[in-house]
């Protein structure tokens, strides 16, 4: 028997449901903000990708050869196609723009809970605003939108300059070394390296850094940060606007293109996979033939949401069996049009069953039979069934769609 390919997943219509719902909810928040939907495609240039991050990336990627002899890669995240978009298709529109984007990525891991080959993205772009108010923004909107879904999180806010400016005297691999043993705070690993290059000192700052939680204890530990008065007005825009979040210094990112602020968001159910967004301020454009346009963004982990959220209870919908003898087959394909252009889910039988099979079908999928024999053909009228009372009566469609709908509305 064939089976999906590793690190996908195939999602039933009661899963579909739940998902289109915490979407649906995200979505919202986004266009209330003023952050409308753009779509990149599924495949880019493989150069997108490596241009920032270089070849090594490449192992991370799904990486093919069209037939024309073109390097394509999936892809790994939407963040760059879509400033590469921004170059192509809008240089010149009034800035800021607010972009947001529900799709899926692709990245060659290694599969576990949480983490998948294929998986999809709740993100936005805040494309040339340079200010502490629009990293302020970006952050609160973060909040709100893992508020929609209900997730219970931890948000982590930092700043790349503090880092960059006690790593500013080694060369630029180191600096990216120590901070890759920052982000996964392998602190022994940190302090060894640096000893051995005679550096012990910066390990002691580094650590500490890291486990500050206070803005002006950072800036002491730090020294001159460029920005600082920006930085400070970010947190106040967040206070002000209410975001519970805690500043962590030790934040790097793993993508190479973050510039100032940087944030972070966990799960607080789940285990190693609980990171559920990550975003920052940066620039990219310049790379991809563009201006030097300042931007920041974030995406959210849906999946993993998702999975922090569990098993979601749908409201129930309202369905109807339109049940029928031969001679009330055309009126009930009428009636069944007219119940769904009232927005009522109908199914009609399609394994041409006798109407006492309809029936007994219908008692364990629908909550109303509507009955539609010689009689109702005749008259207009239809029989409805309540499926769960037993009760039934004879109505015109009107007056049968409002009991249908009342009884969805309780
Ligand atoms: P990222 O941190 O690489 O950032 O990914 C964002 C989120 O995608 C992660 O926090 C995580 O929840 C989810 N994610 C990543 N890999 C997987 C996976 N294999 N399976 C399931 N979920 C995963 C970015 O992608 C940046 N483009 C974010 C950004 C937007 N920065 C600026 N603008």
């Amino acid at each position: 028997m064939l089976q999906k390919p590793r690190g996908t997943r195939d999602f039933l219509p009661e899963e579909m449901e739940a998902r289109r719902t915490i979407e649906w909810r995200m979505r919202e928040v986004a266009r209330r903000w003023g952050y409308r939907e753009v779509c990149t495609p599924e495949f880019e240039d493989l150069e997108l990708f490596t241009m920032r991050s270089g070849e090594g990336i490449v192992e991370e990627m799904y990486v093919f050869e069209d037939k024309g002899g073109r390097k394509l890669a999936l892809r790994p995240e939407i963040t760059a196609a879509v400033i590469r978009m921004y170059i192509n298709e809008a240089k010149v529109a009034p800035k800021p723009l607010r972009w947001c984007y529900f799709a899926d990525c692709f990245r060659y891991e290694r599969p576990q809970k949480g983490r998948y080959r294929q998986f999809w993205q709740f993100g936005v772009e805040l494309i040339g605003a340079d200010t502490a108010q629009a990293d302020a923004e970006v952050i609160t909107l973060s909040a709100d939108l893992l508020d929609s879904t209900g997730v219970e999180y931890d948000l982590r806010v930092g700043h790349l300059s503090f880092m960059r400016n006690l790593l500013t005297d080694l060369e630029y691999p180191e600096q990216r070394r120590m901070m890759a043993y920052l982000d996964k705070k392998d602190f022994d690993g940190l302090k060894t390296t640096l000893e051995s290059m005679n550096k012990p000192d910066l390990g002691a700052s580094l650590v500490s850094l890291v486990e500050c939680r206070d803005l002006t204890e950072a800036f002491e530990i730090a020294g001159t940060i460029p920005g600082k008065e920006r930085i400070i007005r970010t947190t106040e825009y967040l206070d002000a606007a209410g975001v519970k979040y805690s500043l962590n210094f030790g934040i790097a990112r793993g993508l190479d293109y973050y510039t100032g602020m940087v944030f972070e968001g966990f799960a607080q159910n789940l285990g190693a996979e609980n990171q559920i967004l990550g975003g920052g301020a940066y620039r990219l454009a310049h790379l991809f033939g563009g201006d030097d346009v300042a931007s920041c963004g974030f995406a959210i982990g849906f999946d993993r949401v998702m999975v922090s959220l569990g098993e979601i209870r749908q409201k129930k919908e309202t369905v109807v069996a339109i049940a029928c003898t031969e001679e009330g087959r055309t009126r009930a394909l009428k009636v069944a049009r007219i119940f769904r252009e009232a927005g009522i889910r109908s199914e009609m039988d399609l394994m041409e069953r006798g109407l006492g099979a309809q029936l007994s079908h219908a008692s364990r999928s629908a909550d109303f039979a509507v009955v539609i024999g010689r009689r109702e053909a005749e008259s207009g009228n239809v029989t409805l069934k309540n499926l769960q009372s037993g009760e039934q009566k004879t109505l015109d469609i009107t007056a049968a769609i409002a009991e249908v709908s009342c009884h969805g509305a309780r």
